[in-house]
Parts: C-alpha cells; sequence; structure tokens
C-alpha cells in the first residue's frame, strides 16, 4: 500500500528514479492510483520519499508527501520521535497556496565536515558536521493556469545537536514576485511538557520575563523558544541567517502544535521578494542536557561565512560610560542642569577608563534630540550634532591623548527612514572621531518602527518584519565600510549574522540590567539562569553587566549578589561588556571591580559544566589570549550549591585561583554585599563545592603558573 512506504534505507539513485517514475505516470498507473486513492483517503495517506541521518546517526529527519501532494518532514532522535509529522508551505498574497499537490523530482545529499575560524566568539574553533537533503519538488497540477508546475526545493541539514531546513525559491517563469502573507511550516512537537519563552506581537518587543508553562500553554511566542519533554529532552525553535525576510514567530495551533507566523509589515504581505531567493533556516537544536543547548553551534553553521575580509578592526573589548546615572535620573539624556553628556563628565568618565584599563566610552545624550519626549520624536535626533556642552573635538582629542576610544551612540526612537538619511553622514563623523563601534537604539513601541516613503507617507513596521531586517542589514554593511562595529539596541533578534558580518558584535534583544533601575518588577533571580537557555542561544547580549551597587532608580533594591554581578561576565556572553555602574561606585567595592577589570571578552574555548533552565548555570571558559581559564555559575532564588568539576584544566598544570563567592550571610534581599574573595591552588581533577546565595552567584579566574 502507499501509506507508510519507507524508503529511509533506499540509495539517493533510488529516490531519484523513484521520483522520475512518478513524474512519467502513464494512463494505467493513474487508473491504479484512483483505486488507491479512494481505498485510502489522501489526508490520511502518506508516503515517506526522503530520509537522512545525522553524521552520528542520532537524528533522522524524513520527509513524506501525502495523496493530496502535501509535504511534511519529521524528526527522530536515537528512533524516539521529536517532531511529529510537520506541514510545509506557504500563503501567497497573489498566487494560489504553495502547500498541495507536489511531487518530489529529485532528492540529493551531501555531506560536510569541516572546521572554521571565529574571529572573535565563544569559542575560536567551529565544528560543521552535517549531512545535507536537498529536495526539489513541483506541483504535479496547477491550482490555476498560470501557476503551472511552480517548484520549490526544501534544504534539510542534519548535525548530531539539532538541524535547520529552509526553502529556496528558484527562479522560474511561474513564480517571479514571491510575495508572502504568511508561512505555513509546523513544528510538531511530541511529548513537549514544559516551554520558556516570551510572547511574540506584543508592545514591549524582546523585554519580557520568560513565562515558565506547560508547552500546551504556549500562546504565540518569539524565538528562541525552549522546550522540554516529559523524559527530560530538551528542545529549542529557532531561526538562522535572517536575511530580507520576516522573523519567524512560533504559533501555537493546538496542544503541541506550533505554528510558523512571520512578523506582519505595514502594507500587504509580510514577505515581498522576487525569485531566486532562500528563506532563513529554521532550526531545531535538541539535547539531552539542558547545557547542550548552548553548547551546539548549528545557528552559527548555518549562517554564510565572513564577507567582510580583514575584520581585525573589530576589538573585543569592555567599556564604560555616562549611562547608569541616566538610568538612574541623577543625570539626563536632555540638554539641562542635569545633562549627563558634558564635556567635563565625559573628560572624568575617559580617566576612569584610562585608569583602569577600558577601551572605550558611551557617552548617551551627546547629539541634538533629546528634549521634550524623545521616546515620540525621533525626527528630532541629529546624528552629527552635539549639544553646545559637550564639546565633541575636544572630547575626542582627549580620549585619544589617554588612548581611550569614544564609543558611539545613534538612538533612533524607532524611525529608522530618518536615520538611514543621516547615516552616510553620521558613520564618517564617526569614523573621523576613531569610534570603533557604535550602539544604536531602536526605542519604540512594537509596531512602531518608522519609515518614511519617498512620497512623504509613514509606515510603522515591526521591529522584526522585513524593513527592519533590512534596515539592520543596511547600517551593518555601511558601518563595516568604515570600520565600525554594531550594537543594535530594542534590535531585531539575532540569528547568527555575525558570522557573516563579524562587526554585528552585539544586540540588547531581551531585558537587561537597566530594568534593575526602573524596571516593574526589576530582573528576578531566575532571570539569567532562563536567558542562557533562550535568548543566550541565538547569539551575544550587551546585558550591561557590573552594576555593584546594586541599587536602582529611587533605592529599587536589585534582585541580584555582588558576586553575581561578576558572575553575569562569563555567564551573559558579549565581546563587548559594559562596566555598567558609576566610578564612584566601583571604588566603593576596590576587591569585586578587580574581577571586571580581570576578566577577558573574548574566548578560546566555551564549556557549559551544568545547568538547569531558569535554575542555575555553571560554564567555563578559556581566554583567547592566555592559558587562563574562567568560571562563572548564577542560580535563582533557592540557596544551593553548585558543584564545579576542573576536568577542563590542562593536565598536570597548576593553577591559582582567585573565587568570589558568596559570603556566608548573602542573600539579594537582605545582604546582598557579602562577598567572599578568596585564593587557593588548583589542578585538573579538582571538585569544589560552591554555595550560592538566594539570587547569587560566583566568579572564578584561575590563572594558569608556567
Ligand atoms: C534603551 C537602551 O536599552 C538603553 O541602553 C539606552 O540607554 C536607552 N534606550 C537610550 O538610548
Ligand atoms: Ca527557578
Amino acid at each position: 500500500m502507499i501509506c507508510d512506504a519507507d524508503v529511509t534505507s533506499r540509495s539517493r539513485a533510488a529516490v531519484r528514479s523513484r521520483a522520475a517514475v512518478r513524474s512519467r505516470a502513464a494512463a494505467p498507473a493513474l487508473l491504479l492510483l484512483g483505486l488507491l486513492v479512494a481505498l485510502f483517503p489522501p489526508s490520511l495517506c502518506a508516503a515517506d520519499v526522503a530520509a537522512v541521518d545525522s553524521p552520528g546517526g542520532v537524528l533522522r529527519v524524513t520527509v513524506a508527501i501525502n495523496g493530496e501532494g502535501r509535504v511534511s518532514y519529521r524528526v527522530d532522535r536515537r528512533g524516539r520521535a521529536v517532531v511529529g509529522d510537520s506541514r510545509l508551505g506557504f500563503i501567497l498574497a497573489d498566487a494560489p497556496k504553495l502547500e498541495r499537490n507536489f511531487i518530489l523530482v529529485e532528492s540529493t545529499t551531501q555531506s560536510r565536515d569541516s572546521t572554521w575560524e571565529q574571529p572573535w566568539g565563544e569559542r575560536r574553533f567551529v565544528r560543521d558536521r552535517h549531512n545535507e537533503l536537498r529536495l526539489r519538488l513541483r506541483e504535479s497540477k496547477p491550482p490555476v493556469p498560470a501557476s503551472a508546475g511552480r517548484e520549490l526545493t526544501v534544504v534539510f541539514r542534519v548535525f548530531d545537536d539539532g538541524l535547520g531546513f529552509r526553502y529556496e525559491f528558484p527562479e522560474q517563469a511561474a513564480l517571479r514576485a514571491v510575495n508572502i502573507t504568511d508561512e505555513l511550516t509546523e513544528f510538531a512537537l511530541v511529548d513537549a511538557a514544559t516551554a520558556w519563552w516570551i510572547p511574540a506581537g506584543e508592545w514591549n518587543r524582546y523585554e519580557y520575563l520568560y513565562n515558565t508553562t506547560r508547552a500546551a500553554e504556549v500562546g504565540q511566542a518569539h524565538t528562541p523558544a525552549t522546550f522540554r519533554t516529559t523524559d527530560g529532552l530538551h528542545v529549542a525553535v529557532h531561526e538562522a541567517a535572517l536575511v530580507d525576510y520576516s522573523a519567524m514567530w512560533l504559533r501555537r495551533v493546538e496542544g503541541t502544535l506550533f505554528k510558523a507566523t512571520l512578523s506582519p509589515a505595514a502594507q500587504g504581505a509580510r514577505v515581498k521578494r522576487s525569485a531566486p531567493f532562500v528563506t532563513p533556516w529554521r532550526t531545531l537544536q535538541i539535547a539531552e542536557r539542558a547545557a547542550g543547548l548552548y553548547m551546539s553551534d548549528l545557528i552559527l553553521n548555518l549562517n554564510e561565512p565572513n564577507v567582510l575580509g580583514d575584520v581585525s578592526w573589530v576589538k573585543p573589548h569592555k567599556y564604560v560610560g555616562i549611562w547608569w546615572s541616566l538610568h538612574l535620573d541623577t543625570e539626563s539624556w536632555a540638554s539641562g542642569p542635569r545633562h549627563g553628556a558634558t564635556t567635563a563628565n565625559a573628560r572624568r568618565y575617559i580617566d576612569f577608563a584610562a585608569a583602569n584599563g577600558f577601551r572605550s566610552v558611551l557617552v548617551e545624550g551627546w547629539n541634538r534630540g533629546w528634549d521634550a519626549d524623545w521616546f515620540a520624536n525621533g525626527d528630532s535626533f541629529s546624528f552629527t550634532e552635539p549639544y553646545p556642552d559637550f564639546d565633541l573635538a575636544v572630547v575626542a582629542d582627549y580620549a585619544r591623548g589617554k588612548g581611550v576610544r569614544l564609543m558611539g551612540h545613534h538612538e533612533t526612537s524607532g524611525f529608522a527612514s530618518h536615520y538611514e538619511e543621516q547615516l552616510g553622514a553620521a558613520l564618517d563623523l564617526s569614523a573621523r572621531l576613531g569610534i570603533e563601534a557604535i550602539k544604536t537604539g531602536y526605542v519604540a513601541d512594537a509596531g512602531g518602527a518608522k519609515f518614511r516613503d519617498a512620497d512623504g507617507s509613514f509606515r510603522f513596521e515591526w521591529h522584526d518584519g522585513q524593513a527592519m531586517s533590512r534596515h539592520h542589514l543596511l547600517v551593518v554593511t555601511e558601518a563595516a565600510k568604515r570600520r565600525i562595529a554594531i550594537n543594535p539596541h530594542e534590535p531585531i533578534k539575532d540569528t547568527g549574522l555575525r558570522r557573516t558580518y563579524p562587526n554585528w558584535v552585539a544586540r540588547e534583544g531581551a531585558r537587561g540590567m537597566e530594568y534593575n533601575a526602573w524596571g516593574a518588577p526589576p530582573n528576578p533571580p531566575e532571570h539569567e539562569a532562563n536567558l542562557f537557555f533562550t535568548r543566550m542561544l541565538s547569539g551575544p547580549m550587551d546585558f550591561t553587566p557590573g552594576v555593584l551597587s546594586l541599587t536602582g532608580r529611587n533605592g529599587q533594591r536589585f534582585q541580584s549578589t555582588i558576586a553575581k554581578q561578576l558572575a553575569l561576565y562569563l555567564v551573559i556572553y558579549s565581546p563587548i561588556q559594559m562596566a555598567a555602574d558609576l566610578p564612584e561606585n566601583y571604588a566603593r567595592y576596590p576587591g569585586p571591580f578587580q574581577f571586571i577589570k580581570d576578566v577577558p571578552v573574548d574566548w578560546q574555548e566555551t564549556l557549559v559544566l551544568d545547568g538547569e533552565i531558569g535554575d542555575f548555570v555553571t560554564v567555563a571558559r578559556k581566554d583567547r589570549h592566555s592559558e587562563d581559564w574562567y568560571v562563572g555559575g548564577v542560580g535563582d532564588e533557592r540557596p544551593r550549591t553548585l558543584s564545579v568539576a576542573l576536568d577542563f584544566l590542562e593536565p598536570g598544570r597548576r593553577y591559582r585561583a582567585r573565587l568570589y563567592r558568596d559570603g556566608v550571610t548573602a542573600h539579594w534581599d537582605t545582604d546582598p554585599h557579602a562577598i567572599l574573595i578568596e585564593e587557593r591552588y588548583a589542578m585538573r581533577g579538582d571538585r569544589w563545592q560552591i554555595p550560592v546565595a538566594a539570587g547569587g552567584g560566583f566568579a572564578v579566574r584561575l590563572e594558569a603558573l608556567p
């Protein structure tokens, strides 16, 4: 019978010849087919047409086409179903849906096992080991005459720790302009029990606390969204290489069946492209332990290699800035008596950076446009004109003289096209000033990213729609021409494009430290243990750690100990890390501040030692420029003891360890500043038990001895 036919063990040639036979179907065969269709209702009758295993045989992806010509895929891990039959396809705005009447024209496979080097990152060398299955699909009968025989290619890349698949729209007469209303891609998660997710399509972009719910209670979620099955398997759904396309949101249909839905467009179809083009990869990271999700390099591997050539000008570094005072509201972005960005204040921060080894100084509120309601007035921003009390030339000279650079700041209030109009001039000025990196910002409610069209009319787009995906790449590529790195806040989510554009160094795109200044509520103790296994699977975050004062606006108390602030430099990865507190606060805590001065930001290797989503995580990272290792861990609201096995150290070598851990009485609420700073010697094989307080964490520097 044609239902449940399995070709998984057949050769690629056999798959191809079967397809050829199908497309040359003769009259008797059609008669037989008619009979079979009558016996087995089409929707029930799916035949497996191709399959591919991951290189180590851990995962298997099987593709089926049912009697209606609908294409689906499913995923098994070591023989156990992880994703059940999940359909593929598209709704188009001006042509019939692309979802049925498909036959397989050709199926090919190829394998890859290569290692590539990151210019900067969590690890220097990344192994890309996968098997690829490429399926050429063609509509066998036209939905309408004009669209006869449209073709669509689906490509799967299957790794041992996950998979990606994408659609390719080949050049073809029957489908030139591709106007996508929505995707029909499904993820039928088998046995998913628990989900960690934030809502998509809501006003605060990605800045929500993570929900921990039953998987069957998810609404519409951003990705990465992370799931755990009843028997403890971890699955994260995300996407890679989001270029000139709308971001994928996950919409729960019923039970644990999820469907891709694309971030909307202000007008018309959500994605407007011309064939040929490829979609982003839809990704599933699959791991036994939560730690395995973060250890996966799947997202980077699915992105294209660096197109910028020599990127030695992208400098991983630590920075300070006129920033926390603005969030405390003791100084202002706006001009006037409380203006933070004055020449004198900038000099003070430059002196502080020079004295403590920070490479750059961020100055927010330096440029015209912050007065009145800047949230609503993106059109008032100039990206070239400083306020009169900020002498840009003098400050830049002063910084240069001290061996420090300015970090640029371009807040747009989401008025993207206004920024684009000034982009060239703004970047040219930045380059002349020796600025190496710019923090951009898009503060506007989701759905409020603004574009002025040629006829003067306005469009309001989503922060993660196709228009903004184009905008961000424009900024990144224009900046690259001037050897400048970009760090957007209120960004489009990360999908690994740092591999292709290594000057896209970090983003915000989650609730960062600023919520501890004014957030209601501030970030709870479990926040970073949630972020690590969700948002951080997508890429670096400019979290702005290191606020040792642990106090926000009007005395708001952080739900963090001081040791945890140090741990964040190791847990929340970014190649640019801020020391976010005020210089005067660092003067109050010289012991812990030493760790912030010492900790590197660029890594040779990263090992997640242990972790459970929302509970705790411990991570070890090896410095890219020395033999030293660093270990950090964060917990949640419960005190616990974290075990650290130092099995990663070089055999036979001694290390001097400086451990920064919660004091005996430490608790985020009652004694947040209690910290113990201890020195001990360490060798490979040592086992440490490190007590972590409620809201606590720890950080260790392991200096390799000669
Ligand atoms: C929000 C950003 O996250 C924050 O870092 C910045 O200070 C403000 N916008 C102003 O640009
Ligand atoms: Ca928890």
